[in-house]
């Protein structure tokens, strides 16, 4: 047996037998060097010595080729086991997806009131004339109901048209005193900049069996939330009407894109319309049999609070999915 065909059984990688070919064929390889005395001699111990070294070549190319397909093949073999992926099996650090900015915004409403032990309660998205309306002090001619405005089904029964129902639902079941919030999703026919057709809101109400749940403390609750939400900004509160409150008020923050001074968002006014409030009318507790309580309330659009945290001034790009924009928040 020749001395490489003995080194070549016994390579064990790719690397050794390369060793192999440059201890025998390299540069100065021991039949490389033989082949340089080739011209040193002549006749036919020249053709002896050619012979012989050119079969030596040929030989071992030959085993060369063979026991490289061999560890070409162990190394894939090899490579197939230790990369093989288990695509069933479970992986903890597998990418989260991002939050949507109108659940993220709810989330931290909601954080924020159940702090301050506020109930979390939630009330069905089909609603009845009676709970969306009449209760809340709407009665049957009120703009509100207009064909417009609500979804109806048959039956007078409609996709509720806000959050406040919530509150009615909740003051029929439970005794005062009431410390709710309702965040939820809510209908209205409605599609531009700034509105779709279903849309969040998050309702708050205080029932309280004194007197203590006044404006006074509906002022300090919003105000203080208002800058948990947005930081440092001024709130002011403005004479408004809502069926179901009475005094009614919409609140309104420092423009928090211009500090104040006027800019495209808040229309040169410095304010931005944040939600709307007041203290519980008396025909509301009437309408569930509530006496001797007083109460305050609170209504909000999440998408629109969404849009002033994240600074989108497009809402319907929250609705459609595309993760190139959830990717921003
Ligand atoms: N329900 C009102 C709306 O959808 C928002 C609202 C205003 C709720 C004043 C309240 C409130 O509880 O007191 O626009």
């Amino acid at each position: 047996m020749d001395i490489f065909e003995q080194k070549i059984l016994e390579a064990k990688s790719m690397a050794e037998l390369d060793g192999v070919r440059i201890e025998f064929f390299g540069k100065k390889g021991s039949v490389t060097q033989r082949f340089a005395e080739l011209k040193n001699l002549e006749g036919e111990a020249k053709t002896e010595l050619a012979k012989e070294l050119s079969s030596l070549k040929a030989k071992f190319e030959t085993l060369f080729a063979e026991k490289k397909t061999i560890l070409q093949n162990q190394e894939l073999a090899q490579a197939l086991l230790s990369e093989k992926i288990d695509t069933s099996l479970f992986f903890t650090q597998a990418k989260r997806s991002v939050g949507h900015p109108i659940n993220y915004t709810k989330d931290r409403i909601i954080e924020y009131f159940r702090n301050l032990d506020y109930d979390l309660c939630i009330g069905p998205l089909v609603e009845d004339d009676f709970h969306n309306f009449e209760a809340l002090n709407l009665p049957v001619y009120h703009p509100a109901r207009d064909m417009q405005d609500t979804f109806y089904f048959k039956d007078s029964m409609l996709l509720r048209t806000h959050t406040s129902p919530v509150q009615i639902r909740t003051m029929l079941a439970q005794k005062p005193p009431i410390k709710m919030i309702c965040p939820g999703a809510t209908f209205r026919r409605d599609y531009d900049l700034t509105h779709t057709p279903m849309f969040h809101q998050v309702e708050g109400l205080v029932v309280d069996c004194g007197s203590s749940a006044n404006f006074a403390n509906l002022k300090f609750t919003l105000e203080n939330f208002l800058q948990y939400l947005f930081g440092d900004v001024k709130v002011r509160f403005r004479s408004s009407f809502f069926p179901f409150t009475e005094p009614s008020a919409e609140v309104d923050i420092s423009c928090n894109f211009c500090g104040g001074s006027g800019c495209r968002v808040c229309s040169h006014t410095g304010w931005l319309e944040v939600l709307g409030c007041g203290v519980v009318d008396s025909r509301v507790f009437e309408a569930v049999g509530y006496e001797g309580v007083s109460g305050y309330a609170f209504g909000m659009g999440i998408e629109r609070l969404a849009m002033l945290t994240c600074g989108v001034n497009d809402l319907r790009s929250f609705f459609e999915t595309d993760l190139r924009v959830l990717e921003q928040f």
